[in-house]
């Protein structure tokens, strides 16, 4: 056995799956064998979380089923709809959400049944649940009354319509729906192959999911499109990006929203983000993140060869949305719960619980000595 350390995992190949396939040489990334681009031109968020979870696209009489089930698993407990009004208002919305679903964990029925059929349904009830609990707490330290879901409304739209008291323009949320459908899956990440460990154990999908919401919160991976807004609002407007980020680079900082483990030659989900992050700008006329954007890319282009990755163009179109800078990774749990589940549901099914081997670097071999020796 090779005892050689391959840090951060790195090019380690740890398990197969047919969730989804990250093809950094020719730039590509499918669901379920389906271009992320062409299920973002041609689906709704709904259908591509079906197909995330189920392993094909849903004809009508499914996605209604679907889109049913998900829409009355909305509602949350009042216990739950009070813990989260009692929350510190200074509190990380991230750490909101964790906390959210692992207190769905003591309410759910089935939270014992590991069965298949048991998964999907705890799956779907915190798919649907999530954005509820996310929306009350935007609502909430803002000292505004929580709103209700609405059955009629499709996913994007209710979490608006939860946020705001009002569902924007088709345009907008299709621009959410694609954000939600470039998010929802990228295969082993971080914070996936955090959810498929402790599953490996065995247990849970609110454990496992809880871990992962945990594991995203790093600006190393979902934190990046919060870091991104950050970035933007320090360097305030268009006439300072040149020399910001040039000096940020001269001074080697590590520039949020760009670079990729797997993607060296770009992020095959940037394209189509970045096309709806300019739409939105455009309707809310938006003069300066567009040109920031722009010239911030260039010089991470051109003086070190590094692209944006899909968090790049996803924050200010957020922010451009109207959400608070701490809700954007929030937003991202939303989609990728679809992602977790469908691995978590995987590893449950060809189980080898995971546990890697270590090369000791500590203190040699000695005795303890009595304490009145030492
Ligand atoms: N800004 C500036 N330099 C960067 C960079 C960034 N965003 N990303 C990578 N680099 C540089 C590194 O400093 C390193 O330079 P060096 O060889 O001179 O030391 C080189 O590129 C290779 O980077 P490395 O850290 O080995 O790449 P990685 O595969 O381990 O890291 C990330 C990938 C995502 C962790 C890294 O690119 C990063 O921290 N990006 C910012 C955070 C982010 O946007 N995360 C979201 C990912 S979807």
């Amino acid at each position: 056995m090779s005892d050689e350390i391959k840090k951060g995992l790195l090019g380690i190949v740890v398990d197969q799956t047919t969730v989804s396939q990250v093809m950094p040489d020719i730039n590509s990334l499918t669901y379920r064998g389906y271009a992320v681009q062409d299920l973002c031109e041609k689906c709704v968020f709904e259908e591509v979380a079906y197909l995330i979870l189920n392993g094909e696209l849903p004809n009508k009489k499914q996605l209604k089923k679907f889109v049913k089930n998900e829409r009355s698993e909305r509602k949350l407990s009042k216990q739950i709809l009070r813990d989260i009004q009692k929350m510190p208002r200074k509190a990380h919305p991230m750490d909101v959400a964790r906390t959210a679903v692992s207190l769905m964990a003591l309410e759910d029925k089935d939270v014992k049944d590991n069965s298949p059929v048991a998964n999907m349904k705890k799956a779907i009830r915190i798919f649907a649940k999530t954005p509820t609990a996310l929306s009350a707490y935007f609502r909430a330290r803002k000292g505004k009354k929580i709103i209700k879901p609405k059955k009629k409304l499709t996913f994007s739209e209710n979490f608006f319509y939860m946020c705001f008291g009002k569902v924007p323009s088709k345009e907008i949320v299709k621009a959410f729906d694609v954000s939600l459908i470039l998010y929802a899956e990228h295969s082993f990440n971080v914070s996936t192959f955090t959810a498929r460990t402790i599953t490996s154990s065995l247990s849970d999908i609110h454990g496992a999911i809880t871990g992962a919401i945990a594991s995203l919160k790093g600006p190393l991976h979902g934190g990046a499109n919060e870091e991104v807004m950050n970035m933007m609002n320090k360097i305030k407007k268009p006439e300072n990006a040149f020399k910001w980020i040039n000096n940020a680079l001269n001074k080697k900082e590590v520039v949020m929203g760009f670079g990729h483990r797997v993607y060296k030659k770009g992020d095959s989900r940037v394209p189509t983000m970045e096309k709806y992050f300019k739409k939105v700008a455009k309707i809310k006329t938006d003069k300066k993140f567009i040109k920031i954007y722009d010239i911030v890319k260039n010089v991470m282009i051109e003086r070190k060869e590094i692209h944006p990755n899909v968090d790049y163009p996803t924050g200010p179109t957020y922010h451009l949305m109207g959400f608070d800078t701490d809700f954007f990774t929030p937003i991202f749990v939303m989609a990728r719960i679809t992602g977790w589940s469908a691995h978590i549901m995987e590893q449950h099914a060809a189980n080898k619980l995971i546990r890697p081997l270590s090369k000791y670097s500590g203190a040699s071999y000695r005795k303890v000595m009595l304490l009145n020796q030492r």
